[in-house]
């Protein structure tokens, strides 16, 4: 049974989190800098670094949301990035924000689902996601769509929450992370489930090996994993 945010809803996960990241779009990006103390920043610029490695031209920012992780992979200076979503409400909040920097040439938001992207095979240089995969409804078909339209050699990288696993630090995390972060996100956010939703589908989620397993069983090579932040967060990456 999968962690899905609205425990009482019939529908499916996919649906639900559409919803759900509809309902918060408006605040999305404060949360995510207040709740993380500015360090998702820092977490981003590490994966784009990692992307780096093959000097992309033309990208795929898979659950790009407001756009943030696109907006970051600009530094690679790559000729076009492509991001997708599945919840408008998000990307409507990352197309004001493209607009506002003038990076529309540069970067072009979409209404898709990761688990059926609309591009042929072979397409992009780097598939990337931040925080995205964690909320797929089926995690296997996402991640080999992600490596469908990849170019031969071509990498991936993703962004996702991970579980602390050393002493103390795990401990005074999890208190923070379930009993704290939960509390300023409902209030803030005025969406009674998402910031629940958060921990408890990152407990859920298959994260280091587990994660590069699959990765593996999708197709991928050379696959490395790294952790950020005491574990809080890694970033795992691939070749096609
Ligand atoms: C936590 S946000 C991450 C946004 C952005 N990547 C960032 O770094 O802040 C997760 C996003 O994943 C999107 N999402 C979840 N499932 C998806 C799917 N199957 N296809 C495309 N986007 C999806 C949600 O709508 C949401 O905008």
């Amino acid at each position: 049974m999968s962690v899905v945010p609205y425990k009482n809803d019939q529908t499916g996960k996919k649906s639900q989190v559409a919803q759900m990241f509809n309902s918060i779009a408006g605040k999305y990006d404060f949360l995510n800098h207040f709740l993380s103390a500015g360090i998702d920043i820092y977490w981003r610029k590490q994966a784009v670094k990692i992307m780096g490695q093959n000097q992309p031209t033309l990208l795929l920012d898979i659950a790009t949301g407001t756009g943030d992780f696109a907006i970051e992979a600009l530094s690679l200076n790559p000729q076009k990035i492509v991001g997708i979503d599945i919840s408008e409400g998000m990307l409507a909040v990352g197309q004001e924000k493209i607009k506002k920097k003038s990076l529309t040439d540069k970067i072009e938001l979409q209404l898709g689902d990761s688990e059926n992207l609309a591009f042929a095979d072979n397409t992009f240089d780097g598939t990337m996601a931040a925080f995205g995969v964690r909320n797929f409804e089926n995690l296997h078909k996402g991640l080999s769509e992600m490596y469908r339209v990849l170019k031969p050699g071509g990498r991936i990288v993703v962004l996702e929450f991970s579980k602390p696993r050393s002493f103390p630090f795990k401990q005074v995390y999890n208190f923070y992370f379930k009993n704290i972060l939960p509390v300023f996100g409902k209030i803030i956010s005025k969406d009674q489930a998402a910031y629940t939703y958060l921990p408890e589908s990152v407990q859920a989620f298959p994260d280091g090996q587990e994660f590069i397993n699959i990765l593996k069983q999708v197709g991928f090579k050379n696959t490395q994993w790294h952790s950020l932040t005491f574990g809080i967060s890694s970033i795992y990456t691939g070749l096609k």
